[in-house]
């Protein structure tokens, strides 16, 4: 079994596995070099060479334990038909969202455009680096996939003022999004995937009395379909006030924790592995201050099952010799 199942399956607290969110990115210079020559980065996550060596090269630098797919959540709507680009300095930018279009697109259409991303998930899992090491497929949460769809671009702080209005639409998305999720899901575990991570990244935007409608029941369906595929799920609904109930109710194997977590009340509150936690801002302070930090979560999380890993992505200006640190640490822990 590899560290990540031992520790999921067998409550494992020994020794902490350790996998970082965006760890195949802008902060590695040969990640930048290939991005560089591909300024689409739609075609680069649907070119199977290029996307599963930009997986394996944080694998190769550093003693991670998983390697997870380099492709985006945003994969889907692509593969519904709605625009999606990536603009410098911008972040995502989605066309308008037509929902007769996407009301249009049938299993084998979607399959079409996304096939790249499951062969590359192959080619991944058959190199030698794979070894004793989990690969992590993922999708976005279905409120995280709407929040992009509706309001086209990262809503930063709050949503567009109508975000609301057409709740025909909303429901009808919401659907169609569990649908293809799953598809997206099964594809991914049949290509070599043995995790699933479900980043739902603007689950914090909403009111506690929104969460059953948009967070708590979409997320639960997804969460049992994984489990149905004999397949462990890790949950990451970030800046959500109360983890403890959202574990409760949808009942992930693991929860991923954000920065803003107090990471020793939660300890004690929630009994399932736990990952995650630490700001990775930390990662551009000194390497006393990444070494005390690192060590608060080694330490609180010790007789606890727990994946070590960030509060949410790599930042691109960390220093890849701070990755390599960190790793060295909970490693020699
Ligand atoms: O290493 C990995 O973690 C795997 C690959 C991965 C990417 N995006 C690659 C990527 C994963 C798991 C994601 C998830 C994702 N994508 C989320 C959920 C996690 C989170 O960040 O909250 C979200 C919200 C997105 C949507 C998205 N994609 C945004 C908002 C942006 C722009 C902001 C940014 O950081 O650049 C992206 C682009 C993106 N996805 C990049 C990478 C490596 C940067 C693209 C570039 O090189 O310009």
């Amino acid at each position: 079994m590899t560290p990540i199942q031992e520790l999921i399956i067998n409550k494992k607290t020994i020794k902490k596995p350790i996998w970082l969110m965006r760890q195949a990115g802008r902060y590695l210079p040969e990640f930048r070099k290939i991005r560089k020559l591909n300024p689409n980065f739609i075609n680069l996550c649907l070119n199977e060479n290029l996307s599963s060596k930009i997986t394996l090269q944080p694998i190769k630098r550093f003693e991670l334990d998983a390697a997870i797919i380099f492709s985006d959540i945003l994969m889907i709507p692509y593969g519904l038909n709605q625009k999606v680009k990536f603009k410098k300095k911008f972040g995502p930018e989605l066309g308008a969202l037509n929902l007769k279009k996407i009301s249009n697109v049938n299993e084998k259409d979607f399959l079409k455009r996304l096939h790249p991303i499951y062969k590359s998930i192959k080619k991944v899992k058959k190199n030698i680096l794979i070894n004793n090491k989990d690969v992590i497929g993922f999708i976005g949460a279905p409120w995280t996939l709407l929040v992009y769809m509706i309001n086209k671009h990262s809503p930063k702080k709050k949503l567009i003022k109508d975000f609301f209005k057409d709740e025909f639409l909303i429901n009808k998305i919401l659907i169609i999004l569990e649908k293809f999720l799953k598809v997206h899901i099964e594809q991914q575990i049949r290509s070599g995937a043995t995790v699933i991570q479900i980043f739902d990244s603007w689950a914090g935007l909403l009111r506690e009395n929104d969460l059953p409608k948009y967070v708590y029941i979409p997320t639960l369906n997804l969460v049992n379909y994984v489990k149905s595929l004999n397949v462990p799920v890790i949950c990451f609904p970030r800046g959500i006030k109360n983890y403890k109930n959202y574990c409760d109710i949808v009942k992930p194997d693991v929860i991923n924790i954000d920065y803003d977590v107090d990471p020793i009340s939660i300890s004690k509150e929630i009994q399932i592995p736990i990952q995650g936690g630490l700001n990775p801002k930390v990662l551009l302070s000194d390497k006393d201050n990444l070494k005390k930090e690192t060590l608060k979560y080694l330490n609180i999380f010790k007789d606890h099952p727990y994946i070590f890993n960030l509060g949410h992505g790599v930042m691109p200006e960390t220093d890849p010799m701070k990755v390599d640190y960190l790793v060295k640490l909970v490693k020699d822990y």
